[in-house]
């Protein structure tokens, strides 16, 4: 590898200003960035390279030659990782090949869009039932902790099959591991919790299956031999981990682009046929997996005309790419009415793309449909500018929604 002087690249992550969540990346960094792909300063040692344009972030993530395995030596970490865990069997997004595909492919079924119409009552009647509980709480009420962060906590509840009567347990530990100021016991002790319920409601299907995905997955795939248990116990954990923090920091800043145009809030209370699209453009302009994506080189490779070697390090920036004006035209404007908005790569793009993007898209449609017809005189109670936001992880979004209606 050449010798390079690491402490004169800009520093990664890149951050947007402070006084806008919408930003994602203040223009004093991108100035600093050599190139549309371009050296980057690693947040815990060594450096990558920078991928901005739309389609050179194409050619990145369906490249079979680039890792996703954040234990290989030399893979580009963006965020502190835990040691390696005995029970991580099911992390797939964490794979590569054939051990990544084969789990994979246990899912896609139950993400197909039809099999998530079969849920869409349960996510309408969640949504209901967490604004109503809002309302009864009364005004200013923080829409972050009672909305974004419930719905897809209990969606997924739903998804797996969890009962009724374990909701409350499996809330309250979603909770502490979302919850910036857990500690890492608190959250070890929350995981821990939470794989033992799944592990145990898995056995409970082995005799009494229901219609949800740990008895499908029991059934189907464990019974016969083609899945361990501690295998399915990790892959659940993942969907829950996956589909949480994105899906409520998605509700949640899309709740505030839409109090900042009151008159989208208004079109959508006036016709819930335009969630679809609006939607679509939220999740471009927003782009919450901020940081971007990570991926080691295990061969050279050529991307955007720049030479990648085998071991150096690459990170898909989905936030620059969602704002690529070669393909977006004006894509600092929100406009729910972009023909090309469906082009957005906010979850990803190839081998690994979102998998469970059409339920997402449900949570999204269900909350900000019924967040405008419930609340017509909804309005936030800060100042853009004063909006606290999340410090920098994975994914991006505020901290608290103080809103009032
Ligand atoms: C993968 C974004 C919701 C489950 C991904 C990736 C992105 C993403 C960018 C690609 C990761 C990579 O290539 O390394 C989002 C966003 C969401 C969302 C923005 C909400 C708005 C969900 C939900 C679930 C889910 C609701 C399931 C309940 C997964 C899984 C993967 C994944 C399992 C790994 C796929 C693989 O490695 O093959 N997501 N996601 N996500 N997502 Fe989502």
């Amino acid at each position: 590898m050449p010798n390079i002087d690491i402490s004169t690249l800009p520093a990664y992550p890149f951050i947007g200003p402070e006084d806008n969540p919408f930003i994602p990346v203040k223009s004093s960094d991108l100035e600093r960035l050599d190139g549309s792909v371009g050296k980057v300063r690693l947040p815990f040692g060594g450096w990558a390279w920078l991928i901005t344009r739309h389609e050179d972030v194409r050619q990145l993530l369906r490249h079979p030659g680039f890792s996703s395995d954040q234990y290989r030596p030399g893979f580009p970490v963006l965020n502190p990782i835990p040691p390696k865990q005995d029970d991580a069997s099911g992390l797939f997004i964490f794979m590569d090949g054939e051990a990544h595909g084969r789990l994979r492919r246990m899912l896609t079924a139950e993400f197909m869009i039809k099999n998530i119409r079969r849920i869409e009552p349960l996510i309408e009647e969640t949504v209901i039932e967490a604004l109503e509980r809002m309302r009864s709480l009364g005004a200013p009420a923080d829409l972050m902790a009672e909305f974004a962060l419930p719905v897809p906590s209990m969606t997924v509840c739903h998804l797996l099959g969890v009962p009724y009567s374990d909701h409350d347990f499996f809330q309250h530990h979603s909770r502490v591991i979302m919850d910036r100021n857990s500690g890492p016991a608190q959250i070890e002790e929350a995981l821990g919790a939470l794989a033992g319920l799944i592990g145990k409601l898995a056995e409970a299907k082995r005799t009494a299956p229901e219609d949800d995905l740990l008895s499908r997955l029991m059934i189907e795939r464990v019974v016969p031999g083609e899945l361990r248990i501690d295998e399915l116990v990790s892959m659940a954990m993942l969907l829950l981990v996956a589909g949480h923090e994105t899906t409520a920091n998605m509700i949640g800043l899309s709740a505030l682009v839409l109090l900042e145009h009151p008159e989208h809030l208004a079109a959508l209370r006036e016709n819930p046929d335009l969630a679809p699209g609006m939607v679509e453009e939220l999740l471009r302009y927003l782009t919450v997996v901020r940081t971007g994506l990570p991926r080691l080189a295990l061969e050279d490779a050529e991307i955007g005309g720049q030479t990648i070697r085998a071991g150096e390090g690459v990170v898909a920036m989905l936030a620059m790419s969602n704002r690529d004006g070669v393909v977006f035209p004006e894509p600092e404007q929100f406009d729910p009415e972009r023909r090309e908005a469906h082009r957005h790569m906010a979850f990803g793009f190839g081998l690994h793309q979102c998998i469970g993007q059409p339920l997402a898209r449900a949570e999204l449609r269900v909350a900000l449909v019924e967040l405008a017809r419930r609340f017509p005189g909804l309005r936030s109670e800060t100042a853009l500018a004063d909006v606290p936001q999340r410090p920098m992880a994975v994914t991006f979004g505020v901290a608290e929604l103080p809103v009032t209606w």
